[in-house]
């Protein structure tokens, strides 16, 4: 097969583009930019106002005052968003996750006091019943364990509206139900909430990298089982794009591929194939690797850190959700 780029030696030399900074930056093909990053943050709805998470290193759950705070520093950072979400008290935690439908609760109080702070940062939050339910699962289980779909989606529903009302620019349902961004879709245009918009988790695979994440809401310990009856099989590919198609006709805004740097290929198809902003989450595990290996100097945490960052966008993602995201929009502005 002949190349259609016929590059031969010495006419092309690739290294002449790569002998000094000016030039390397010239002929960049991609920039990562503060505004690509989506600050993934924990709360918790206790006094105390930092609270450090053991599998995190660096990350601390929030209080509400410290996430005013926060979304004010995310402004000045120049980071255009915060994803939202909550360690509740396990004393609120029920079979059901009832908690997830109070409207004073953790986090409408939150968002309410971000959007005091910092009007112009956008409120993602996540809707799914995991840090409610005291079993750890994201919907309702059946007497076998089973996550029921549509009665979890009616309430899945309930905590989309609760948020929109507390004032969620953006509702993220993570939970992998059939059906539940038209069902959320329909209900927010009936409630008036028509500039609500929606990112869906659309292709979130079955992972274990979301471990110190369920460490971080504290559902880790009350988790019975897995989620590979909801979430994907990370053996699939083709099924990403039915996921991803099935959500975008029924109301997505943007979608999400989860976790990040494993599934660059999912993001990588993705975006090719739909054009829809595409956002790459960079999970509690990808950050728990690169801060552990960082600390014990076995790499260099800062730069895989920024390497990773850019490789989404290599990928197509329009944005990333890291919790990178503070120190990496500290030194993009440095
Ligand atoms: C669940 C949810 C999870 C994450 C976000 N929402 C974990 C899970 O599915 O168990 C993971 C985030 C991370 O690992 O950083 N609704």
């Amino acid at each position: 097969m002949t190349s259609p780029f016929p590059q031969t030696f010495p006419n092309t030399r690739l290294r002449r583009l790569r002998q000094a900074g000016w030039i390397r930056t010239l002929s960049a093909e991609h920039v990562l930019t503060p505004s690509d990053l989506i600050w993934s943050m924990v709360v918790h709805d206790g006094a105390e106002p930092r609270i450090p998470v053991g599998s995190m290193p660096d990350l601390y759950r929030l209080n509400v005052a410290e996430a005013a705070k926060a979304a004010r520093k995310a402004e000045s950072l120049g980071i255009p968003a915060i994803a939202v979400f909550p360690h509740i008290n396990p004393d609120r935690k029920d079979e059901r996750g009832q908690e997830a439908l109070n409207p004073s609760g953790l986090v409408p109080e939150v968002i309410k006091a971000m959007k005091d702070a910092a009007p112009d940062v956008g409120i993602i939050c996540d809707v799914a019943l995991d840090p409610y339910t005291s079993h750890g699962h994201d919907g309702l289980v059946d007497e076998n364990g089973y996550v029921l779909n549509d009665t979890t989606t009616d309430i899945l529903v309930q905590q989309a509206l609760v948020q929109a009302d507390a004032g969620a620019d953006v509702v993220a349902p993570s939970d992998m139900m059939d059906g539940r961004i038209g069902a959320i879709r329909q209900a927010l245009e009936e409630e008036g909430h028509v500039n609500t918009m929606i990112l869906s988790y659309a292709a979130k695979y079955a992972s274990g990298f979301y471990g110190p994440y369920r460490d971080a809401i504290g559902s880790a310990t009350a988790l019975k089982g897995d989620k590979k009856t909801y979430q994907q099989n990370p053996a699939n590919s083709d099924e990403a794009l039915r996921e991803v198609a099935m959500d975008i006709a029924e109301g997505a805004d943007m979608v999400m591929v989860k976790p990040g740097l494993p599934y660059l290929d999912i993001v990588r198809r993705v975006s090719e194939t739909f054009a829809i902003p595409t956002i790459a989450f960079q999970v509690s595990g990808e950050y728990a690797q690169i801060k552990a290996a960082g600390d014990r100097g076995w790499i260099d945490g800062e730069r895989v850190m920024m390497e990773t960052l850019v490789s989404f966008k290599r990928a197509g993602a329009a944005g990333v959700i890291t919790y990178f995201a503070e120190q990496a929009a500290e030194l993009l502005n440095a």
